[in-house]
């Protein structure tokens, strides 16, 4: 399929619009260093959401939220039966992020539908800019709850006693959030409740080197590997530091030390391909003279064959008990992707749009899971990266230019109005 170029709706991409906005939400929850903290469910994500709103609805597009409080923005088709094509990202945050993971996508998305309005370009289709919750998994684990819900991937209750760090459960937070945003439209819950999109578009920063090493404006990817989530409890016993003889111990933080230099010995991988990583510890009860009784901690570990990724995953289990010298231990799975291939349909669409308007561009996998690869199963999916400097990202230095992210949201025009009028 060729592509025309509609120079109009190329010329209707903002790129000082689209970064002011980026700027003006890196205010919300900024942290030293450029940094954001807006964690989802948050006053400070709240606050981002109603700003957004507001953009979207100046231009004539209509908010409604789910039972997730998964945000949607409509622009309305010719064709009032048609399936929409879904377009955004997260708008939550990691505790020490930067400026574009996520809320990046969910603006390219909203430029680009406006862009679409002020060059007069009708769609047979809506378009919807959706902004998921909980991406990040950093204030409840995991990630991608509002798009697993969507998709029917797990029950919309499934998350509902998991706790923050200050022992919050998300189905609290959540129900203040939706009574926060009592007065949005609500809709029902995705494929769950509704019909299947049409299609699905991400536009991201790249969170990896690849791009700037290559100087590459454009990401064409072609899928994401897969990734286990899990999270360990060692249990142990408490007693005083002075006075426990240490052969007589049950100390959780030392058989923790122990677990997690065996799954380092596990995970070790000379092609550097596979991604083990242990981020979040909790130690209870936390005093320095009193031996630990229990130690939770999280494991991330990713990679794109499928075969290494259950081999491995499932060898955690035995290698953490045999591992341990005094204590128990309780093991969860909280997240299970397989690795995840976007369909043609908008691979191609991408590349053509990329191509078409002189960009260079090259077809690059993703390191970093989306709510993207949950959309797979339900309508052909796909993503567009533009670099993001020396590849930096979960890092309030994370930075995107203002050049880069406005091709990114030409070209997510152009495909957008290729597949609404499709
Ligand atoms: C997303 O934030 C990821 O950790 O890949
Ligand atoms: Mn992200
Ligand atoms: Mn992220």
């Amino acid at each position: 399929m060729s592509t025309t170029i509609a120079p109009n709706l190329v010329a209707a991409v903002s790129e000082a619009r689209q970064w002011d906005r980026l700027m003006q939400l890196a205010k919300i929850g900024a942290i030293p260093g450029d940094g954001v903290n807006r964690p989802c469910l948050s006053p400070e994500d709240r606050e981002a959401r109603r700003l957004f709103i507001g953009w979207g609805e100046a231009i004539g597009l209509t908010a409604s939220i789910d039972q997730l409080g998964n945000l949607f923005l409509r622009h309305e088709g010719t064709d009032l039966t048609a399936a929409p094509v879904l377009s955004g990202s997260h708008m939550d945050s990691q505790p020490k992020g930067g400026r574009f993971d996520g809320i990046y996508g969910v603006i390219a998305a909203l430029e680009a539908v406006q862009a679409l309005r002020e060059a007069g370009i009708t769609t047979k289709r809506p378009i919807e800019v959706v902004g998921w919750t909980n991406e990040e998994g950093g204030r409840f684990a995991p990630g991608c709850m509002g798009s697993m819900a969507y998709a029917g991937f797990a029950p919309p209750d499934t998350w509902d006693d998991i706790r923050d760090n200050a022992g919050i459960a998300w189905a609290d937070a959540l129900r203040e959030h939706l009574a926060a945003e009592a007065d949005i439209t609500r809709r029902p819950l995705g494929v769950v409740e509704g019909p299947a999109p049409f299609a699905y578009v991400e536009a991201h920063i790249e969170q990896g080197p690849i791009l700037e090493q290559r100087d590459t404006d454009i990401g064409v990817v072609t899928g994401i590997q897969g990734s286990r989530w899990f999270s360990v409890e060692i249990h142990g016993r408490s007693d005083h530091a002075g006075t426990c003889p240490v052969g007589m111990r049950q100390d959780a933080m030392q058989d923790a030390i122990r677990a997690i230099t065996a799954l380092n010995a596990l995970m070790h991988d000379p092609t550097d391909v596979l991604r083990f990583t242990v981020a979040r510890m909790e130690v209870f009860p936390n005093a320095s003279n009193s031996v630990a009784d229990l130690v939770r901690f999280s494991i991330d570990f990713r990679h794109p064959d499928n075969a290494v990724l259950q081999a491995r995953g499932n060898a955690i289990e035995g290698v953490i008990a045999a591992s341990l010298r005094h204590c128990s231990y309780k093991l969860f799975e909280r997240f299970h992707a397989v690795p995840a291939v976007f369909d043609p349909l908008v691979v191609d669409a991408v590349q053509r749009a990329a191509a078409s308007q002189g960009l260079s561009h090259m077809r690059i996998p993703s390191g970093a899971f989306h709510d993207s690869q949950f959309m797979i199963p339900l309508c052909p999916s796909g993503m567009i990266f533009i670099p993001c400097r020396g590849g930096v990202s979960h890092n309030p230095a994370e930075y995107a230019s203002p050049e880069h992210c406005a091709a990114g949201a030409r070209v997510l025009a152009q495909v957008l109005a290729e597949l609404a009028n499709t």
